[in-house]
């Protein structure tokens, strides 16, 4: 093997999370600006395992916490693709954007990891492959995900995803994305493990709450497909109620989507597992996203970005 690179992307969930790991419909969109590379380097000299760097962690691999495990379990599953399952690299990620979060930064990490391991190797891999793989790292940091995020972080348009799924909506979001980053870690795995436990011991008001985000996510597709933005703001603000409702949302959540709101945003929610990480907000024009922006570093957002999807990049 050679040095080897891979690149992945953030992701924001518009409508859907939590209710996609029942097998219901969401909407996410891959943000192009906020990049996520891993480099691969084959490792000389017989017992020098291999080191970690970037994603606020550097070190050996033994010595990885935790939540270094699906970037690890990335280069194990890829390795053993191309072949070479001994094979020592050392890995280095640079990330744009912050983990646990929200914002996909495992599968990004996992799938950046991938396609740096099969770049180093020259090995082809077609995107059904390089997605089997992801999901597999990605079990380790998330026990079972829907498969969303793999897609979303290797995605080029907003995606429709739906049961393992993905059909690519090809549109573009003719309007302002306004993330929100709470400053505070949000773990994927407890709150899915909090509403699963919610749907074994109160099944019928749990079940009605995922089937209505659901439906909220299947009818959006009518409003990005005609850009009605105002509409799609609403479903926004209704699936963060659901999801509040639902125990995923926290008081600091709950303050950032108000605020934006107060700032005339069309609309705002959690996105991603919840219980910390980000919150998002819609909005018609760059004036208004400013505002929007403002206020909710003002309400304790610890950053904010400001992403023109139509454009598909971040201008501030
Ligand atoms: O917190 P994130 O960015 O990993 O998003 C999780 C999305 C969930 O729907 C809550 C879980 C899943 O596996 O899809």
């Amino acid at each position: 093997p050679h040095v080897g690179t891979g690149q992945t992307v953030a992701k924001i969930i518009l409508l859907g999370e939590h209710s996609v790991v029942y097998g219901y419909p969401a909407i996410a969109l891959p943000m192009h600006s906020l990049k996520m590379t891993a480099r691969v380097e084959p490792v000389r000299g017989g017992h020098d395992e291999g080191t970690l760097t970037g994603l606020g962690w550097s070190g050996p691999i033994s010595k990885a916490p935790a939540h270094f495990a699906s970037i690890l379990r990335a280069r194990e599953v890829a390795a053993e693709f191309v072949g070479d399952p001994d094979g020592l690299l050392s890995i280095t990620t640079e990330s744009e954007f912050p983990a646990q979060r929200g914002l996909g930064s495992s599968a990004a990490a996992a799938g950046a990891v991938i396609r740096a391991v099969l770049n180093a190797y020259d090995a082809k891999a077609t995107a059904h492959e390089i997605f089997t793989l992801t999901q597999e790292a990605e079990t380790i940091a998330h026990g079972q995900p829907s498969g969303l995020d793999a897609v979303t972080t290797s995605a080029t348009s907003p995606v429709h995803f739906q049961a393992g799924r993905t059909t690519d909506l090809g549109l573009p979001l003719d309007a302002w994305i306004v993330i929100a980053d709470s400053g505070i870690h949000g773990s994927t795995r407890e709150t899915v493990g909090h509403v699963r436990s919610l749907y074994e011991n109160s099944f019928r008001e749990t079940q009605e709450s995922l089937s209505r985000l659901g439906k909220i996510a299947e009818g959006a597709v009518d409003n990005l497909r005609s850009s009605d933005i105002s509409q799609l703001g609403i479903k926004m603000t209704e699936s963060h109620g659901i999801l509040a409702d639902l125990g995923v949302s926290t008081v600091q959540l709950d303050e950032l989507v108000y605020a934006a709101l107060d700032a005339g945003a069309l609309g705002g929610k959690l996105t991603g597992g919840g219980g910390g990480g980000c919150v998002i907000a819609l909005a018609h024009s760059y004036e208004d996203a400013q505002r929007i922006s403002d206020a909710m570093r003002e309400a304790g957002a610890r950053a904010t970005w400001t992403h023109a999807p139509l454009l598909n990049e971040v201008v501030a």
